[in-house]
């Protein structure tokens, strides 16, 4: 049995979700609102029975207990596997991986990195020494609630305090040098961090990773942050983002600050989908983390930095590092008044700074705005700058319509004809592939682990085993799987060249479930004759996409039940269908597609 069997055999799906989701019995199953947006009307539900979860309101997706604690936490597999593991009271350490070993170090950094942070927390709020921070604080007017949501700190102004502080814990200066908290020159060490205000960062769990640190002066420099350690970079995570995740998920909207006071006078304010970029433009790191809970930001820019070059450099890369498909108005744009920060913003009015979020402008928009502004459209040179500057970001917009949108406005205000720029464009696009809506491709799809196994198992082991049979697999879809296990599996094994880089490349989590297919054994005809496997993995993949069909058809009789029941439901199907997102057109495409290859006349519709 593989790790993520046993941890699925030990614990039940119904108990984790009622920890963070309030279910009501419906029937034999569960429903609840979806805690992963917004919603009037239950439309999130828990089979207890195939142990699954299906949100079929605006979310249309569901999956395992692994793919809820992905969603919920915003962490990848391998960690849904670790938070699983831990709570079924399972040893990952038997897994006997080098990268377990690492973990093991890792989890012990962030026992020193969290002493640290009680430590300076407590120096702050409950000692005589904290007493000028506290003042500091009090005249920012920052509040007791979010100093202690926050863990705000005071590092004392001393070489040795926290040092001796932790030693006294029982913690090595090894541990503590590499958690970054330390300093060693020529054999003597010392804090890092002395006489500042303590801003714990925490990862996306809450766990503290580093520390940025503000003089309580005009003192330079004004942070000091931590270094990079095994557990930090300053460039992977948003600050603020394990306090801001669920609001990001209900509201489906982050706000991108760049400091640490701008969160945590947004959070105080209640608006707790702000995060930090933490002072640089936000990096593909952290967007990758932001991703996993919305497709939709708003980055609040410095009146100064806005108008420049690199800021829409910038709004270039970040539409492109929102990945494939990505619809332009989701990236927005506030620009804050000059001279001030959100900070200073949400202190002077908290209204001005509501208007400034719901006004923001597309980033298109914006940067058409901050083009024209630098140039005189009556002269030809101007003009072909302009085409310049913002035919690469046109370039990058993957919906037809929005593309359309902006030719034509672009042609407009250049006074030129929209083929002359559609001509230019096509130019940019050599070789660029076409990309597609990341909605469209979503797909429904719970999960029934108590039959999945054997067919995605099979299939699986024939794919990793004959490396002839990988142009075969072009028909499959990580949604032919069932189990998040071998859904993962899936995708690495498409992104991998060969079976090498696959097993180096994967979650030690999953080391034991690929060794376990790899070594499955086949009949001679199989390894011996390749049209005869290429006409069993085909078999196996039609088995896949009728199974998937089948599910689908489940689904959305199961939908169709609950909509007679409730109209707020009925009217979140409409909303679906007005997206294009319907799991019909699905079907209906899976259907044709059968049919074709069968040759038979069975794609009778609905
Ligand atoms: P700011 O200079 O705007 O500071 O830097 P701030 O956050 O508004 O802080 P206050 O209001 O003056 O107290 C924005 C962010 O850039 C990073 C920090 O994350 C900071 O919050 N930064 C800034 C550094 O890392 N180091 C620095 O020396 C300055
Ligand atoms: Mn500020």
């Amino acid at each position: 049995m593989s790790l993520a069997e046993d941890i699925k055999r030990k614990i039940d799906i119904v108990d984790v979700i009622s920890e963070c989701v309030h279910l009501e019995k419906a029937g034999q199953n569960f429903k609840a609102l979806c805690p992963f947006h917004n919603e009037k009307h239950p439309s999130f539900f828990v089979f207890p029975e195939q142990q699954t979860w299906h949100c079929f309101g605006a979310c249309g997706t569901g999956g395992d207990v692994f793919s809820f604690i992905m969603k919920k936490e915003g962490v990848e597999f391998g960690q849904s596997l670790r938070i699983l593991a831990e709570r079924a009271g399972i040893s990952l350490s038997s897994q006997g991986s080098t990268r377990v070993a690492e973990n093991e170090a890792q989890q012990r950094l962030f026992h020193v990195t969290d002493a640290a942070a009680e430590y300076y927390h407590h120096i702050l709020t409950s000692t005589a020494t904290g007493e000028a921070a506290r003042k500091y604080l009090n005249a920012r007017k920052i509040s007791p609630e979010v100093i202690s949501d926050f863990r705000l700190g005071y590092s004392p102004n001393g070489w040795d305090v926290l040092k001796t502080f932790l030693q006294n814990k029982g913690y090595k200066d090894e541990e503590m040098k590499q958690a970054g908290l330390i300093i060693s020159k020529e054999g003597n060490s010392y804090d890092r961090f002395r006489n500042r205000l303590m801003f714990p960062i925490c990862d996306i769990q809450g766990r503290v990773t580093g520390f940025g640190a503000r003089a309580l002066d005009n003192s330079q420099p004004k942070y000091i942050n931590s270094p990079q350690t095994p557990l930090f970079d300053k460039s992977s995570t948003p600050y603020g983002i394990d306090k801001a995740k669920n609001a990001i998920r209900i509201n489906n909207l982050v706000i991108v600050v760049e400091g640490y006071m701008d969160t945590i006078k947004a959070h105080q304010h209640g608006w707790n989908n702000v995060v930090a970029s933490m002072g640089t433009s936000l990096t593909e790191k952290q967007v990758e983390v932001i991703k996993r809970l919305t497709k939709h930001i708003t980055l609040a820019l410095d009146a100064d930095t806005a108008g420049e070059e690199a800021t829409l450099r910038g709004i270039e890369t970040l539409v492109k590092s929102l990945g494939k498909g990505i619809v332009d108005a989701e990236l927005k744009i506030i620009s804050l008044p000059q001279g001030k920060d959100p900070d200073d913003v949400i202190g002077e009015s908290p209204s001005t700074w509501q208007n400034l979020v719901q006004e923001a402008l597309p980033s298109l928009d914006f940067a058409f705005q901050v083009t024209m502004s630098k140039l005189d459209l009556n002269k030809a040179k101007d003009k072909s700058t302009a085409a310049q500057k913002l035919l690469p970001l046109l370039s990058e917009i993957a919906a037809p319509i929005y593309q359309a949108h902006y030719i034509q406005k672009l042609a407009n205000i250049l006074k030129v004809s929209e083929a002359t720029l559609v001509t230019s464009l096509k130019n940019l696009h050599v070789n660029r592939r076409r990309q597609t809506y990341p909605m469209a491709g979503e797909s429904f799809n719970p999960q029934r682990p108590d039959l999945a196994s054997p067919l995605d198992d099979y299939c699986l082991a024939l794919l990793l085993q004959y490396p002839d049979l990988r142009s075969m697999a072009q028909e499959l879809s990580p949604d032919h799987f069932e189990s998040t296990e071998n859904r993962e599996l899936f995708l690495a094994w498409q992104r991998a060249p060969d079976i090498n880089t696959l097993s180096q490349k994967l979650d030690p989590g999953l080391a034991e479930h690929i060794q376990y297919l790899y070594h499955k054994s086949f009949p001679p005809a199989i390894k011996k004759d390749f049209s005869n496997r290429q006409a069993v993995c085909s078999d196996c993949i039609l088995r896949l996409q009728e199974r998937l069909t089948k599910r689908f058809q489940r689904e959305r009789e199961f939908m169709f039940s609950i909509t007679r029941e409730k109209e707020g439901i009925a009217a979140e199907l409409a909303k679906l269908e007005e997206q294009g997102i319907l799991p019909d057109q699905q079907l209906q495409e899976i259907f044709i597609r059968e049919g074709n290859r069968r040759n038979k006349n069975d794609t009778s519709q609905k």
